[in-house]
């Protein structure tokens, strides 16, 4: 049985590419393997500065990851700031990685230059220790994530060998697992730009908690090309391309298969926009009722903490005999 640690930042809510890349994959993998995951509270303090913001973000992600599927019976669900192990651990990850290594991330080249005059915190640039830590602590074997989260599997896994050449072989080194399709799930106003929370317009982002009207508005109004011919090409025809491979997760049907089954852009849009409203709608109405029971989430969270806490406390204590601290 393999370990399996992922986690999601509660920083608004959560779409289709959050649920296509990694949700749908935790939900499949809980009952084959010993998962973990982690509404990673701390990261989202990277970008957070209203007080209130993140428990609010944190209760409605905890309802949305059971609403997706996650069983609290067999899945470990827990927020990162209730395991202190893990800011500990993320300084110890600090000093494994260098300057230069962390100036590499793309994901903090883009996350910095998207806020401007906004305030960019140190966290932001040492974010991919902390995630580090968050791995490895659970001695995780496998990673579920979309493709945008390859760069920070990879930086783990050089942190985790650095560590274990200069202390001992202390830390598992983990792999990224993405799915076959919907591994990166495009902007369907900008398909050239992934999915995400901090789009440029609500339009191009379908949300879990999208109304059926408004996924067909947005899956109709998609950023195509002017030459009507449905064939599969990511380079040439992006727009149409992340429509295939959106409809191709949702039916798991070959993404060029269905390029054959189409002959204008106009249907492929309304059978994307219906396949996709049908499979949240039984996702919405669970949604609805856990969060109508918020002290019910909380009981779980506090579940999920213990479980999580027992396996990364063992986990630091090695770190911490590896490096030599002097025992209190
Ligand atoms: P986050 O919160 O941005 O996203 C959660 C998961 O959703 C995937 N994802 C996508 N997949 C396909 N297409 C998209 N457009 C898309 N957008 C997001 C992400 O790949 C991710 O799997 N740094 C992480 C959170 C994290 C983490 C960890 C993940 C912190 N510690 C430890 C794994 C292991 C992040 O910001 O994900």
């Amino acid at each position: 049985m393999a370990r399996v640690l992922s986690c999601i930042q509660p920083t608004g809510d959560v779409h289709l590419g959050n649920y296509l890349g990694a949700l749908r994959n935790w939900v499949s993998g809980q009952h084959a393997n010993d998962v973990f995951h982690g509404i990673v509270d701390l990261h989202a303090l990277t970008v957070t500065d209203t007080p209130g913001e993140l428990g609010r973000n944190t209760i409605e992600l905890a309802a949305m990851l059971f609403a997706v599927g996650l069983d609290p019976l067999v899945a470990t669900v827990f927020v990162q700031s209730h395991v202190a192990e893990h800011s500990q651990l993320g300084w110890i990850m600090e000093c494994t990685v260098s300057f230069g290594e962390l100036s590499r991330m793309t994901q903090f080249k883009d996350k910095s230059a998207k806020r401007e005059a906004d305030f960019v915190s140190a966290g932001l640039f040492t974010y991919p220790a902390l995630q580090a830590a968050d791995i490895l602590l659970y001695d995780a074997n496998e990673v579920p994530v979309g493709d945008d989260q390859r760069q920070h599997i990879e930086i783990t896994r050089d942190i985790a060998t650095r560590f274990n050449h200069r202390f001992g072989d202390t830390f598992v080194l983990p792999k990224a697992v993405t799915p076959p399709a919907g591994a990166r799930v495009m902007d369907l106003t900008d398909p050239t730009s992934k999915m995400s929370k901090s789009s440029e317009t609500e339009a191009g982002c379908v949300y879990m908690l999208d109304a059926p009207s408004v996924i067909e508005k947005k899956f109709k109004r998609a950023v195509t090309d002017s030459d009507n011919e449905v064939r599969y090409d990511r380079d040439a025809k992006p727009g149409i391309a992340n429509l295939l491979d959106i409809l191709g997760a949702v039916t798991n049907t070959p993404a060029t298969t269905l390029a054959d089954q189409y002959h204008q852009y106009g249907s492929l849009k309304s059978d994307c926009g219906a396949a996709v409203a049908e499979m949240l709608a039984p996702i919405q109405q669970r949604y609805n009722e856990l969060i109508g029971d918020p002290a019910e989430l909380g009981r779980l969270l506090r579940i999920g903490a213990e479980k999580a806490t027992a396996v990364a406390q063992v986990t630091l204590e090695r770190a911490h005999r590896a490096i030599g601290f002097y025992p209190r």
